[in-house]
């Protein structure tokens, strides 16, 4: 239960990270497709307050493909629903395609919505009309957008053909398998060329085989129709194919993994925030003892991390973030 003192602390600490984001607002992320800065996302109900985003920072470029993991309650959902335009945060900065999220007006939210992004959610049932076919489903996107009937069709026909469901494009969604329809519900959010497309455990309810098809079609979905995806995970098969994850912990990005080539092996960082905070792995930090407070010596090309209780002539127990010396690229 959260006091009304340390609501106040809280808002006040709100307003200020908001004065910072704006500060800081001009250069940040200039070029990226989608720019978090500072987000917060504070949930109130029943005189209770949950903090689900607490300052993220995020950038993601144009036509990348990445995975998002975290554990329950980290946040994962609360930032898709931010960046799918369903919901607006307390505080900090949220821009997709150069559009403000957190100012848009109700018809601004609309066009946005139909436009610039799409989403897949984990319940099958909701991704669909049931009482309407597959070819019907991708359709019907377009009929807001002005595209002509034939377009529209050819455009049908196209993405389920690419996508490897063209023999559903006249099943209504109970005629299909789980898989199927968690397709034909990509397709549906591709129906107008969105800049990014924003899955949310697309796979969740799937078994494993089936999972890597759907997971398939969102790679189709990047490699060759364009679309910049952000997929949300908790299947290891998942983050271990794409070229970047990022780990959530209690609202903020704290770990990103990069890897050059799905052979290759993945190099994990630390995400340092643009107040300098860098969050240290307890796998990292737990068997040398580190806690409450390090001790840090700069060297030309890194900096050492050591455990508080070593002394200073106490050299190599600690661990070591080297730029050069351990950056792969
Ligand atoms: N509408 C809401 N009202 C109040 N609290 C909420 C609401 N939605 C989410 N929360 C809380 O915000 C926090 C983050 O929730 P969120 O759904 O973003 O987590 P998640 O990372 O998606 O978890 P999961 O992996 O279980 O889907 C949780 O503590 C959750 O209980
Ligand atoms: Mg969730």
């Amino acid at each position: 239960m959260t006091t009304s003192a340390e609501r106040i602390t809280a808002a006040s600490d709100i307003s200020e990270l908001a004065a910072e984001a704006d500060r800081a607002r001009v250069s940040y992320g200039d070029d990226a497709l989608v720019v978090c800065d500072r987000l917060v996302r504070i949930y109130a109900a029943e005189g209770i307050e949950v903090q689900a985003l607490q300052g993220l920072d995020l950038l993601i470029n144009s036509g990348e493909l990445t995975a998002m993991v975290g554990a329950s309650g980290s946040g994962k959902s609360t930032l898709m629903n931010i960046l799918a335009g369903l919901d607006a945060p307390t505080a900090g900065t949220v821009k997709v395609a150069g559009r403000d999220l957190a100012t848009m007006s109700a018809r601004e939210r609309l066009n946005y919505r139909r436009d610039v992004v799409g989403f897949i959610w984990q319940q099958t049932s909701r991704n669909l009309l049931p009482y309407l076919t597959a070819s019907q489903n991708v359709i019907t996107p377009m009929r807001f957008s002005g595209a002509g009937r034939r377009a529209r069709n050819a455009r049908a026909a196209e993405l389920l053909g690419v996508l490897g469901i063209a023999h559903c494009a006249n099943r209504r969604p109970d005629q299909m398998s789980g898989g199927e329809q968690q397709r034909a519900a990509i397709a549906t959010a591709l129906a107008n060329k969105p800049d990014l497309l924003l899955a949310d455990e697309p796979t969740g309810e799937l078994d494993s085989a089936t999972a890597r098809d759907v997971f398939a079609a969102l790679q189709t979905a990047n490699s060759e129709l364009g679309a910049t995806v952000l997929v949300v995970t908790h299947d290891p098969a998942v983050s271990s194919q794409v070229r970047r994850t990022i780990a959530i912990a209690d609202g903020r990005t704290s770990m990103e993994t990069l890897r050059h080539s799905a052979a290759d092996h993945a190099v994990e960082y630390a995400v340092l925030d643009r107040a300098g905070r860098l969050q240290l792995p307890l796998a990292m930090t737990e068997p040398l003892g580190m806690r409450d407070r390090v001790r840090l010596e700069s060297e030309p090309d890194h900096i050492g991390v050591w455990p508080d209780s070593a002394s200073p002539g106490d050299r190599p127990r600690g661990v070591s973030h080297g730029k050069h010396a351990k950056d792969p690229r």
